[in-house]
C-alpha cells in the first residue's frame, strides 16, 4: 500500500467529519430562500480547496457560483485531470418523512443519513480529500488537476454551460472524472456506460379568473383541473409508449449495447423493493433497464390544483399547474423535443381553457466511450479500491454538462460513481455508504496515479 492510501485510512474519521461540515450547509439551489446558504456551500468548499493547495477561484453568476481549484505543478507535457462535481442539493421535502434532520447528519448501519450525502457532496469531496492525501504525501499531484464545482446541476445547469465555453481555455483537459452516479451493488464498482438527456416543463392552465362554487357553476365552466389531466393522460398509450407525435423519431440504441445491457444480471425483486410499488410497469417490449437506460420517458413531476386541504371543498379552481419532464436517449435532441412536446399539448388542449407550456431546462443525452486509456485507468483504480472487477452500467438520470465538457474541451469524460442503490437520491432519508466514501477516496487517488503514469 503507497502512503498516499495509509493517508487517507489515517485520515478517515476527519474525512467524514468535513463531509458532516459541508452537509449541514442546505445548499438548496432551486430555492431562492437558501440563496445565501447555497453561496456558502460554494465558500466552505472553496476554502477546503485552498488548505490543500489548489488555487481557488469562486466565480459569481447569475444563479450560483462556480468554484474552480487548479494545481499546474506536474508541468505542461504531463496530462490535466478535469473533476467536476456539485454542491448543490435537492429540496429535502417532504421533510416530515426524514428519520432524521435533512440537514444534521447522521450515521446509522454504515450510512450518512443526509440530503446531498451521496447526490453529490460525498462523491465531490472525496476527490477533494484524495488531492490532500496525494498532496500531503507527495507534496505535489501526479497529473494537473482543475477542479470545477457548480451549484445548479440540480436546476439545469444554465450558468455553468457559457461558463465552459468562455473558460474553455482554461479548462483545457485530457480527462474528465465526475462522480455523481451510481453503482450496481455496494461489491462492484461500476463505470456509467450512459446518461439519459432531459428537458422539463411547466404546463399552466388557466380557467375562469377566480376559484368559483362548483353548484353554481360547476358543469357549466371548463374545470382546468379536469382540462389538465386530460392532457397528462395523452401522453401515453395504453402500453405506456409515449404518444408525442415525433417523440421516438431519433431514438437510436446502439445494437451491441442493448446486448451488453440483456446480458447484465437483474434482480427484479431487490429493484422493486428499492421502489415500495406493487409491481413494475413500464413500456411494453423492453426490460426494465432498457426502459430505464436506453428508452425515453414522459413523466409528471408534480402537480398542483384545487383544494388539498382537510376535509372537503366544493370548489371549481381557477388554476391547474403540472411540472414535466422527459428523460431522452441517443440521438433524441432536448429543443426538438421541447417543440414536438409544446405542439402537442396545445393540440390537445380542450377548448374552454388557456394553456400556456413554460420550457424551464435541457440536457442532450450521453454515451461513453469505453475504450481507451482513461477507461482503462478508472477500471485498475476502482479495482484496487474494491478488489472486485469493473462493471459497465448504464444511468438512468441526467447530467446536463458532460455533454457539453465533451464538445467542448474535446476530451473524454468518466463517470465514476460511488452511490448505491435505494441510496434515496432526490427523496426523504438520502443516505452515502461510508465504505463507499472510504473505497471511493482511495479510487480517486489511485485514479490520478494510474493517470500520472502516463
Ligand atoms: N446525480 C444525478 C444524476 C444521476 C441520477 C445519475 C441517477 C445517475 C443516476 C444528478 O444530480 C441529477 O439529479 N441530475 C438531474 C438533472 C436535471 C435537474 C437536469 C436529474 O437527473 O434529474
Ligand atoms: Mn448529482
Ligand atoms: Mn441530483
Amino acid at each position: 500500500m503507497s502512503t498516499t492510501h495509509e493517508y487517507i485510512d489515517r485520515n478517515e474519521a476527519r474525512f467524514t467529519e468535513e463531509l458532516f461540515e459541508f452537509l449541514r450547509i442546505p445548499s438548496i439551489s432551486a430555492d431562492s430562500k437558501y440563496r445565501a446558504d447555497t453561496r456558502r456551500a460554494a465558500d466552505w468548499l472553496a476554502a477546503k480547496m485552498k488548505e490543500i493547495g489548489l488555487t481557488v477561484s469562486t466565480h459569481d453568476t447569475p444563479g450560483h457560483p462556480i468554484v474552480l481549484g487548479e494545481w499546474r505543478g506536474a508541468g505542461a507535457g504531463a496530462p490535466t485531470v478535469l473533476v467536476y462535481g456539485h454542491y448543490d442539493v435537492q429540496p429535502p421535502d417532504p421533510v416530515d418523512l426524514w428519520h432524521s434532520p435533512p440537514f444534521q447528519p447522521e450515521i446509522r448501519d454504515g450510512r450518512i443519513y443526509a440530503r446531498g450525502s451521496v447526490d453529490d457532496k460525498g462523491q465531490l469531496y472525496l476527490h477533494v480529500k484524495a488531492l490532500e492525501a496525494a498532496m500531503k504525501t507527495h507534496g505535489r499531484l501526479p497529473v494537473n488537476v482543475v477542479v470545477i464545482a457548480e451549484g445548479e446541476e440540480e436546476v439545469g445547469s444554465a450558468n455553468l454551460m457559457p461558463f465552459v465555453t468562455e473558460h474553455a481555455d482554461r479548462l483545457a483537459c485530457s480527462s474528465i472524472v465526475i462522480s455523481d452516479t451510481t453503482m450496481v451493488g455496494p461489491d462492484t464498482p461500476t463505470i456509467g456506460a450512459s446518461l439519459r438527456g432531459l428537458t422539463y416543463f411547466e404546463i399552466r392552465v388557466t380557467g375562469p379568473t377566480t376559484d368559483l362554487h362548483s353548484g353554481s357553476y360547476g358543469g357549466a365552466v371548463l374545470n382546468p383541473a379536469t382540462a389538465l389531466s386530460r392532457i397528462i393522460a395523452s401522453f401515453h398509450d395504453e402500453n405506456w409508449h409515449v404518444t408525442i407525435p415525433g417523440f421516438y423519431d431519433d431514438v437510436h440504441t446502439a445494437p451491441e449495447y442493448r446486448e451488453q445491457i440483456r446480458k447484465l444480471p437483474f434482480d427484479e425483486a431487490a429493484f422493486l423493493g428499492e421502489t415500495g410499488s406493487p409491481m413494475l410497469v413500464g413500456e411494453k417490449g423492453h426490460t426494465t433497464f432498457e426502459r430505464i437506460w436506453v428508452r425515453p420517458t414522459c413523466e409528471v413531476n408534480g402537480m398542483l390544483s384545487g383544494y388539498t386541504g382537510e376535509g372537503s371543498k366544493t370548489v371549481l379552481p381557477s388554476r391547474a399547474m403540472a411540472k414535466v419532464s422527459c428523460r431522452l436517449v441517443p440521438d433524441q435532441d432536448p429543443e426538438k423535443i421541447q417543440k414536438l412536446f409544446v405542439e402537442h399539448v396545445r393540440r390537445v388542449a380542450p377548448a374552454g381553457v388557456s394553456v400556456d407550456v413554460v420550457i424551464m431546462h435541457g440536457g442532450k443525452p450521453w454515451r461513453a466511450k469505453l475504450e481507451g486509456p482513461l477507461v482503462e485507468a478508472a477500471a485498475r483504480a476502482l479495482e484496487k479500491a474494491w478488489g472486485r472487477p469493473v462493471i459497465y452500467a448504464g444511468e438512468g438520470g441526467s447530467i446536463p454538462i458532460i455533454p457539453e465538457f465533451e464538445r467542448v474541451l474535446k476530451a473524454p469524460a468518466l463517470l465514476m460513481g460511488f452511490g448505491l442503490p435505494g441510496e434515496n437520491a432526490h427523496a426523504p432519508n438520502e443516505w452515502m455508504s461510508l465504505a463507499c466514501y472510504r473505497k471511493g477516496t482511495h479510487a480517486a487517488a489511485a485514479l490520478l496515479e494510474e493517470l500520472g503514469k502516463g
